[in-house]
């Protein structure tokens, strides 16, 4: 039983903690890193050419980074007053005195203006006035189609990593150039940095059609794990991709923005009104690298050793508690002193009562003397 239970620890050393964990490696885990995205492809939206300018934000490329898939547009918005969202039960009035001027609704759009009007095309039902960016979105914003060409545009990642500790410089591109710009990313193309909308939503396990209508966030996850007593450049990333939002039961699911362009219309700053709905990823980037290195194999070669001491201990538990009914091993283990064995020794004058204790076993009433 012993032999066996030092065994097993042995084992656990040798397989698990040195092979498997690699206990005999320095090990590096914050590399720093840096990420530069850009998008690919032109798609048509009706009949009106959308290119990268057009549905990537924002356009420098770092390691967050959007595509428009569905917007609701208002167009020509200027400074002026009418009436406030008839959606906002706090706005409908029935007469002037129901709207204090000056007051604010931080659920609204603008300030009163103390007017009671006649809510756009419902003449019927009236709202207060309010000093705004006129005619408000929720009553003039046009739903365009989603732009479903996006499933084909494809994202280009690259992420340059350098593990301080070890002064190794990485990155996921390989050298061959003309090939970067065709590939596209999958099961048999793993080193490709060019990864096509559509599968990355795929592979996140979420809907391109959802995306379109509600937008969503997804996860790219760059996993770098690295073993440099192997050849350096055999240290190669890995991808996976996972939703970063909660779709289901969720209050604001999907990802959605807004933005406006500005222009001059007869001498008015006028603004074309753009709420976004759209696919935004995060590169998420986690490295590990090891080198062998001469501290933690002595650590834990000197762990390894003191555990085998443990067998002993292992050993005599279970044979003291579960095995030795007849109490034959504890009668061998715990020597009693008896008075034979003590006769000729030195005898103790004192009547002082002795206790020694023995893996949780007492003796004592040795009044007359111990030899040790
Ligand atoms: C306008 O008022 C009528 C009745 O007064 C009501 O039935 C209708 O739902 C109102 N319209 C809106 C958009 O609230
Ligand atoms: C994406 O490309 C594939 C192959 O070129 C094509 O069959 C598919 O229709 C395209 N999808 C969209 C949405 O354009
Ligand atoms: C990435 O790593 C995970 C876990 O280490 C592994 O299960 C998966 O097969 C790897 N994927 C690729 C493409 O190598
Ligand atoms: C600005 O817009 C207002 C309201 O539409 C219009 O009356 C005015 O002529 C425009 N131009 C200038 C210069 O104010």
């Amino acid at each position: 039983m012993y032999r066996s239970v030092q065994c097993l620890v042995m084992t656990y050393f040798l397989w698990y903690v040195f092979i498997s964990q690699k206990a005999y490696q320095e090990i590096e885990t914050r590399p720093e890193s840096s990420v530069y995205t850009e998008m690919r492809g032109v798609g048509l939206l009706t009949d009106t050419v959308m290119d990268v300018v057009e549905y990537v934000r924002p356009s420098e490329g770092g390691d967050v980074i959007s595509a428009i898939l569905r917007r609701e547009v208002t167009h020509d918005q200027i400074q002026g007053v009418c009436a406030e969202d008839i959606s906002l039960p706090s706005a409908w009035c029935t007469s002037d005195s129901d709207c204090v001027a000056g007051e604010v609704d931080f659920d609204g759009n603008g300030q009163r203006t103390g007017l009671c009007v006649p809510y756009y095309n419902h003449p019927t039902n009236k709202t207060c006035q309010i000093k705004s960016w006129c005619p408000i979105e929720k009553y003039a914003a046009i739903r365009e189609p989603p732009l479903v060409a996006a499933e084909n545009f494809t994202v280009f990642i690259k992420n340059s990593i350098h593990f301080p500790k070890f002064k190794v410089l990485r990155t996921n591109i390989l050298k061959r150039k003309r090939y970067l710009n065709r590939c596209t990313y999958n099961e048999k193309n793993l080193d490709c940095p060019n990864f096509r909308l559509g599968y990355i939503a795929e592979q996140a396990g979420v809907k391109f059609s959802e995306l379109c209508e509600i937008g969503g966030i997804i996860g790219v996850f760059i996993n770098w794990k690295c073993d440099f007593d192997l050849n350096p450049s055999d240290c190669k990333p890995n991808y996976s991709f996972r939703p970063m939002n909660i779709y289901k039961n969720s209050p604001d699911p999907g990802y959605d923005y807004r933005f406006a362009k500005f222009y001059s219309k007869d001498g008015n700053d006028s603004r074309t009104l753009i709420r976004a709905y759209g696919i935004r990823l995060d590169i998420i980037v986690h490295g590990e690298a090891g080198k062998f290195s001469i501290i933690p194999t002595i650590i834990n070669m000197v762990a390894a050793i003191s555990s085998v001491g443990i067998c002993s201990i292992i050993c005599d538990w279970v044979l003291l508690t579960f095995i030795d009914k007849n109490e034959v091993y504890s009668q061998k283990m715990f020597d009693e002193i008896s008075e034979e064995k003590v006769e000729g020794t030195i005898q103790m004058t004192s009547t002082e009562q002795l206790t020694i204790t023995t893996f949780g076993s007492t003796h004592s009433d040795l009044s007359e003397g111990v030899a040790l």
